[in-house]
């Protein structure tokens, strides 16, 4: 995983943020490569779960919500992390991952009491990870919601309007807007791709567990009961978009939650082998029984039911929540593409995208930088691919080294332009360019005419 980061940020994928500052824990910024890569994660998302489906649609609600929605959704009272303070060093500790470290488990709905005890029993055995002494402050709850001061003119702080914590409020928030101004009808689903903000106390892992982050959820509305078959078709479907994003069965697996939260009917996580950091969760899916809508329609006063235009009957959907971290994905599309092989007799890295996925698409070669005719002739087709899909021009330094950097960044075709396509070696090659294969290295002449059709 320290040679994937550190490729992330050399080759303009991951940059820490605010770097000039020292940087800010848990805080990352997305590069030029990076950016490409990501909204395309994105695009095959919302192709596959809105594009492609009848039943679903999309939007995209506000960052801002009335601060009433955490108490509705349970995040302002439950939404925390036990915590301790180290008193020699001020360290902060999470108190169930450091039992973890010595074989104890904390259960998630323990009260404080209970875990005040059960670290009383076991904190002699954990020495504080920043200076080895232990000495604790007691257990306490620490909430991860962020505070802004929206509207707060007077600062002092005392009603504070929160950033997500989860974007997925955003949708249940849309639920009656979208039943009366579309023709949806239950059962479907409303997907959206939002940024989430928590005050995790130890972000970790790089892009694993940081403070902003982006999700895409979909939520998908059944009539009471009616859950079990939508929830095998939505499992099986989030499978196989990993599938599609070239992600192997080896690395990828289900875990069904062990703890329910008390509203869910059932919870499983799908979960990637990251390199270093082992399996781990990448997404969510959820059964949530009637619970968001339940407590939306308590806290707001508006009637949430939906009424059955056939029969008229009313009732309030249940949801199936699929819930992702897009940075998670992320990280493990690119671990899953890193490689390392040889080629040619030389070593190299190449990032094995799925085509789909790769931020270049093909990148265009005048074979040598100081004969104007090539270089002419290279921009022409420059310029005609870039209208259909991304595409870079590099002219800098031997053919070998632009192969090599474009292999790095997952470019599945170089198109090199030399003296046959002017027509120096016969008609036959005329109007011919040179397109070379990211995995294989095989090379093939291809007409001018037919590159577009090919890169799409
Ligand atoms: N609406 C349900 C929900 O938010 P979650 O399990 O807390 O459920 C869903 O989060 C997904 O969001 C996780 O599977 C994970 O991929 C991502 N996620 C959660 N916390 C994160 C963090 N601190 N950094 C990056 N991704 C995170």
């Amino acid at each position: 995983m320290d040679e994937v980061i550190a490729f992330s940020k050399r080759r303009g994928f991951v940059y820490p943020g605010s770097e000039i500052y020292g940087g800010m824990a848990g805080i990352y910024d997305f590069g030029p490569y990076g950016v490409e890569l990501l909204n395309n994660i994105k695009r095959s998302w919302w192709e596959t779960n809105v594009h492609s489906r009848e039943d679903y649609v999309g939007i995209d609600s506000s960052i801002f919500r009335d601060p009433r929605v955490w108490d509705a959704s349970g995040h302002t009272k439950g939404f925390s992390d036990p915590l301790v303070e180290c008193k020699k060093c001020n360290a902060r500790l999470r108190v169930d991952k450091e039992l973890a470290k010595v074989g104890v488990t904390a259960d998630e709905k323990m009260s404080e009491a209970d875990l005040n005890a059960l670290w009383d029993e076991h904190k002699a055995k954990i020495a504080c990870p920043s200076c080895g002494a232990h000495d604790y402050t007691p257990v306490r709850a620490f909430n991860l919601l962020v505070k802004s001061n929206l509207g707060d003119f007077t600062s002092r702080g005392d009603n504070p309007v929160y950033l997500p914590g989860e974007a997925c409020q955003g949708i249940y928030l849309n639920f009656k807007n979208v039943v009366d101004t579309t023709r949806m009808k239950v059962p479907f689903g409303i997907a959206q791709i939002g940024k989430a903000f928590r005050n995790e106390i130890s972000p970790r892992n790089f892009l694993f567990r940081t403070r902003e982050f982006e999700q895409a959820d979909t939520q998908f509305f059944v009539k009471p009961h009616e859950n079990k078959e939508a929830y095998d078709r939505i499992k099986a479907e989030r499978y196989a978009w990993y599938k599609s994003l070239g992600i192997s069965d080896e690395n990828l697996r289900w875990k069904q939650h062990d703890n329910l939260v008390f509203y869910a009917s059932d919870a499983w996580d799908i979960e990637y082998n990251f390199p270093t950091y082992g399996f781990d969760e990448v997404e969510g899916v959820h059964d949530r029984t009637d619970y968001d809508l339940t407590q939306h329609m308590n806290h707001s006063g508006t009637d949430l039911r939906y009424t059955d235009p056939q029969t008229g009957e009313k009732y309030i959907p249940w949801i199936l929540e699929t819930s992702m971290g897009v940075g998670r994905v992320f990280l493990a599309v690119l671990s899953e593409a890193y490689t390392k092989d040889e080629l040619d007799g030389e070593e190299r890295v190449v990032l094995r995208l799925a085509p789909e996925l790769a931020p270049v698409k093909a990148a265009v070669f005048p074979l040598l930088r100081n004969k104007p005719e090539l270089v002419a002739k290279a921009r022409e087709v420059f310029t005609m691919l870039k209208t259909h899909a991304r595409v870079e021009w590099d002219d800098n330094g031997n053919i070998g080294k632009r192969y090599r950097r474009q292999d790095e960044i997952g470019t599945p075709y170089c198109i090199t332009i030399d003296f046959d396509t002017l027509g120096e070696g016969g008609d036959e090659v005329k109007d011919t360019v040179t397109v070379r294969d990211r995995d294989t290295g095989e090379q093939k002449r291809v007409k001018i005419a037919e590159l577009t059709a090919m890169l799409a």
